[in-house]
């Protein structure tokens, strides 16, 4: 997740761009850059870093910057600019990866969020056509295909280049030749416009310019759009004309940095469709492999013959990585053993070479989950990193790393990040599945394709609303014990549900595997309990059932997570919140969205401050 922004009318641009990066930082801040074109010609600055190292650069550069002819630009003349925050996804933290991103003749400026999943195939192209390349990142090859088509129409380059790149992303584009014209693409992710008097704005979010102006204009998917200071044009990728309404915003900052949502928690949650569709991207373009990419010294002999997976890590992490066990097992029959990172390390355990162990960690810098990764690694095993943050510590510990791609995550109770955690094991199991051949092509293929229907599942999930939900959390609002059961992928996701009510609401929960109820939790449970069932098919479920009937037997309240369509829950429960139906290993990123959200409205009923629950830190860098 980037942030992006552009301008273009006749106020000084280079401190306007340094100021809605500043209001866009909380996407990304690994580092950042700006290019303003002025009649006089185009400069960029880039830095690593966060926007402070930017504004350093261009301090340096002060008064004038250099144009590219050598010539001075007054940066009060300039037309127009556009500006990144870059939270880094493919290609390491450095300058040159750091947007904008400029094709081979230096004319085509790019700023974009998101993945385009063709970019090897199309930077092939563009290499045998003359392109050169200078970063190592995908994005970089949306400058090189708008200029192969450039002809001193940007709009036309831009259609045509648009109609060639394949994934998720958004973008503007300005060239040297054509100052005050902007033009912007939106696929999937996000893109706003900002209407002014002879001047315009363009950014992943509103807070960029809600200073400026509250009359927007929002980008809908597969749209393209040119600014001009005196107006905004909406067009089809083929060109059509779309008529777009001016919306007035009363948000305040505050609000439009959460984008409407009462709280980070709430809009992190409703961005698990995107941080699923962009961990699994370009690993899942070919829908008969799975393609990692580099994962360093962990290499696909390595993968091929490891004698065993080990898996340590904290908390949410924790759970996400139970998920991956059931799905290493089942599809590539390696044996896993999971372990809580602050027991593993104080244990003495039995590893080393041939074992793969990885370390889940949304931070990458949690302190036992690094001790415990360290003392595998002194013991001989390859360790792999499953990280959402690039250049944390877990990455220059580990022998490679296997990026989430959930963007930054402010709520200290995790969400997004666990849903792309749990995206990224099930890729890893994928692959050893298609290593080991332990998976016909076409249950691997079949497989891969639900993979890849997940983020619109997700989507159409939290679509329908969380009435329902709120609902139930409001007849249990002071419930003081909540139940959680579930069996197989369910149990983690009972788990993790339970550990989101008990952190951010402060219930007393208990999680347990539904079979292992009648040995000691069943004597909790009276008519006040709550007992939450993650039911979604799967072959267990008929001894689910059997479990829950033993609690009604005890006069509990059952809540049930259930498939869409599977008739069977509804005589046994006292509410039933549905999931899309998919593949039933699959079924965990979609059954703890309500889950999440059941304990986001508890928490919210009791009047409390999910963001920030007490006691709690987002980094735990003490063991
Ligand atoms: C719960 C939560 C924590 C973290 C745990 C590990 O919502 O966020 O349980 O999962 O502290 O943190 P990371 O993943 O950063 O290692």
């Amino acid at each position: 997740m980037c942030g992006i922004v552009g301008y273009v009318g006749p106020r000084p641009v280079q401190q306007l761009l340094l100021a809605a990066l500043a209001r866009l930082e909380y996407r990304g801040y690994d580092s950042a850059g700006i290019s303003i074109l002025s009649e006089a010609g185009v400069e960029s600055v880039r830095a690593v870093g966060n926007l402070s190292a930017l504004r350093d650069a261009v301090a340096q550069r002060a008064p004038a910057a250099v144009a590219d002819g050598g010539a001075p630009v007054a940066v009060a003349d300039a037309a127009c600019g556009i500006g990144h925050t870059r939270w880094a996804t493919h290609g390491r933290v450095s300058e040159r990866n750091a947007h904008p991103h400029v094709d081979t003749s230096g004319r085509i400026h790019v700023v974009v969020n998101g993945i385009v999943e063709n970019y090897v195939s199309l930077t092939r192209a563009l290499c045998d056509d003359g392109a050169r390349f200078s970063s190592e990142t995908d994005a970089e090859v949306i400058a090189h295909a708008i200029a192969r088509r450039y002809d001193g129409d940007l709009p036309a380059a831009v259609r045509a280049a648009y109609g060639e790149l394949v994934g998720h992303f958004a973008f503007v584009a300005m060239a040297a030749d054509e100052p005050g014209v902007l033009v912007g693409a939106r696929r999937e992710c996000p893109l706003v416009v900002g209407r002014g008097d002879g001047e315009q704005f363009v950014a992943s979010a509103m807070p960029a310019f809600l200073e400026r102006t509250r009359r927007v204009q929002f980008v809908e998917d597969g749209e393209l759009v040119v600014l001009r200071p005196g107006g905004v044009e909406f067009m089809s990728p083929a060109g059509e004309p779309i008529e777009r309404e001016v919306v007035e915003i009363d948000w305040d900052a505050e609000t439009a940095e959460k984008a409407g949502c009462e709280s980070f928690m709430l809009k992190e949650i409703h961005e698990q469709a995107d941080a699923v569709a962009e961990t699994i991207a370009d690993r899942v373009a070919d829908r008969d492999r799975i393609d990692l990419g580099d994962l360093g010294a962990i290499d696909d002999a390595f993968l091929r013959a490891a004698r065993r997976v080990v898996v340590v890590a904290c908390g949410t992490s924790y759970h996400a990585g139970l998920i991956g066990r059931y799905a290493i097992e089942r599809w590539a029959r390696v044996p896993v053993e999971m372990d809580i990172a602050s027991e593993y390390r104080y244990r003495d355990p039995v590893v080393g070479p041939g074992d793969l162990v990885i370390g889940i960690s949304q931070s990458g810098e949690t302190a036992d989950t690094l001790a415990a990764m360290r003392l595998a690694r002194a013991r001989g095993a390859k360790v792999l990193a499953i990280v959402n943050v690039m250049g944390s510590q877990a990455t220059r510990d580990a022998d490679g790393v296997l990026f989430t791609r959930a963007g930054l995550e402010i709520g200290v109770a995790a969400t997004k990040t666990f849903v792309a955690q749990v995206a990224a094991m099930y890729l890893l199991a994928l692959r050893l599945a298609e290593l080991r051949g332990t998976l016909e092509p076409a249950r691997l293929s079949e497989l891969i394709g639900e993979l890849k229907l997940i983020p619109h599942r997700i989507a159409a999930l939290l679509e329908r609303g969380d009435a329902e939900i709120r609902a139930i959390a409001a007849r249990h609002r002071d419930a003081r014990f909540f139940l959680y059961l579930g069996r197989h992928v369910g149990l983690p996701v009972a788990l993790e549900g339970a550990l989101k009510l008990k952190e951010i609401s402060y219930s007393a929960t208990d999680a347990y595997a539904a079979g292992e109820m009648k040995h000691g939790p069943i004597a909790l449970l009276d008519e006040a309990t709550p007992v939450v069932c993650v039911a979604t098919d799967a072959p267990v479920l008929y001894k689910l059932i059997s479990n829950v009937q033993e609690v009604r037997a005890r006069g509990a309240h059952v809540i049930a997570v259930a498939t869409e369509g599977n008739g069977e829950i509804g005589a046994h429960a006292d509410d039933v919140i549905r999931v899309p139906a998919t593949d039933w290993m699959l079924a965990p990123l979609l059954a703890i969205v309500p889950l999440q959200l059941l304990a986001y409205h508890v928490a919210r009923l009791r009047g409390l401050d999910v963001d920030q629950p007490r006691n709690l830190a987002k980094t735990v860098t003490v063991e």
